[in-house]
């Protein structure tokens, strides 16, 4: 498949890395990393109290506007915490996105509530507005309950307790006309901004427009505390509650041992946030270099001007071939963090061609995650059409993305 040469020889010069493996998404340490490391060990405080969790918290705060931030140990606990805390519970139904990493759907089983699967628009790659008006407009009815008013789905009566958007790959979706459909259903919104540490929409952070959302820091995030994760919140009651119950429930006394709630072991250890609050101090740095990646492959690759029509691809013909291949860039009205640089290809024939020549020339390409209703996990649960992300799904490739120092 030599029609793939040039790209591959591109990626190599942007890397400045003529062999040799280039890896999709690779931590960067340059920062004050062994520093707060060494601090944290000669401390004794490596677990899960100490001065880091705090600092890494009100930064993170500080950085995405969020009233408070609580830290955890991942972004999936995170996500499933976040929805206990909004009030989902079995027997109802979370409007989610069918592309996206397979921890946004568990997150919602672990509550014993079933995903239903609205389509992604083409041009954000995250959830529809307009799939998910039209799905609440034909599937549902609103009901009062201790007089207040409660979706349900006319089909199943179940209530609709939580709509889980996501960023994907660090675009925003169009979150603040998803927000405005959801309360007038009176739906609460988690935004899944695990990927998009860094992204706005309309000048506003990512995760900061719904009721809570959450990031993750996992080893392939664009900074890392090894694992872990962040909630984030506009009421600090709600905070105060998701703290507590990633402490164990434990009603704070210097020596008793008394709990209110079930709560979990959730909490962010030092170690981790010190490791967090050094990646933070470079994220501009971070934020930069990706951007100028995300540039390079934008020049190279093309993509159409018009979003709307961004599957008709007019992007760069491919030597020898008949194929064309395009990037996606940051949606309209948005700042991303371009976290994994994405081309479409014409289809799934050629997709699996290029990841089969790119990998086993060295560079690591990634298609989409398969849908979440195409497992078997997922495969009964309520979707729409999916026309977009089906088409999506099939040719999406992800492209190398670290930063480059
Ligand atoms: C969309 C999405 N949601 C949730 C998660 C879960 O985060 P974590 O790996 O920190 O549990 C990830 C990433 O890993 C993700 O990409």
């Amino acid at each position: 498949m030599e029609k793939y040469k040039e790209i591959i020889d591109f990626i190599r010069k942007l890397y400045n890395q003529p062999d040799g493996f280039i890896p999709l998404h690779a931590p960067v340490f340059n920062g004050n990393e062994k520093k707060y490391l060494l601090d944290c060990i000669d401390s004794t405080f490596v677990s899960s109290v100490g001065k880091y969790v705090d600092l890494f918290e009100e930064k993170i705060a500080e950085y995405t506007g969020a009233k408070k931030a609580v830290a955890c140990v991942n972004g999936t606990n995170a996500l499933y915490l976040a929805l206990k805390l909004v009030g989902v519970e079995a027997n109802t139904e979370v409007i989610t996105q069918p592309l996206t990493f397979i921890a946004t759907a568990n997150a919602i089983a672990y509550t014993g509530a079933q995903p239903i699967f609205l389509d992604v628009d083409k041009d954000t790659l995250g959830l529809s507005p307009q799939a998910l008006k039209n799905w609440l407009k034909n599937n549902v009815k609103i009901e009062t309950l201790n007089s207040k008013p409660i979706t349900i789905n006319k089909l199943t009566k179940k209530p609709i307790s939580a709509c889980v958007p996501m960023h994907t790959f660090g675009h925003p979706c169009r979150i603040d006309e998803i927000l405005e459909i959801c309360t007038q259903y009176n739906i609460p919104v988690v935004e899944d901004a695990a990927e998009s540490l860094g992204s706005f929409y309309k000048k506003q952070h990512t995760g900061t427009f719904g009721e809570i959302g959450i990031l993750s820091f996992n080893g392939n995030k664009i900074l890392t505390t090894g694992g872990g994760g962040m909630l984030l919140f506009k009421d600090e009651e709600l905070a105060k509650k998701a703290k507590h119950l990633t402490t164990q429930a434990k009603i704070p006394h210097p020596w008793e041992f008394a709990h209110d709630e079930i709560g979990y072991n959730y909490r962010m250890p030092n170690i981790n946030a010190a490791l967090g609050l050094a990646q933070l101090e470079q994220l501009p740095a971070f934020l930069k270099s990706k951007r100028q990646t995300a540039q390079a492959y934008k020049d190279f690759f093309g993509c159409h001007p018009d979003p709307d029509s961004s599957l008709k691809l007019s992007g760069r013909d491919v030597e020898g071939s008949t194929s064309t291949l395009t990037f996606i860039p940051e949606p309209q009205n948005s700042q991303s963090n371009y976290w994994l640089n994405c081309i479409l290809l014409q289809n799934r024939t050629e997709r699996d061609a290029f990841l089969k020549y790119s990998n086993e020339n060295g560079i690591m390409t990634r298609p989409a995650w398969t849908l979440m209703n195409k497992m078997d996990l997922f495969k009964n649960c309520p979707t729409d059409g999916l026309e977009n992300a089906l088409s999506l799904a099939k040719r999406i490739v992800n492209l190398p993305s670290s930063v480059k120092i």
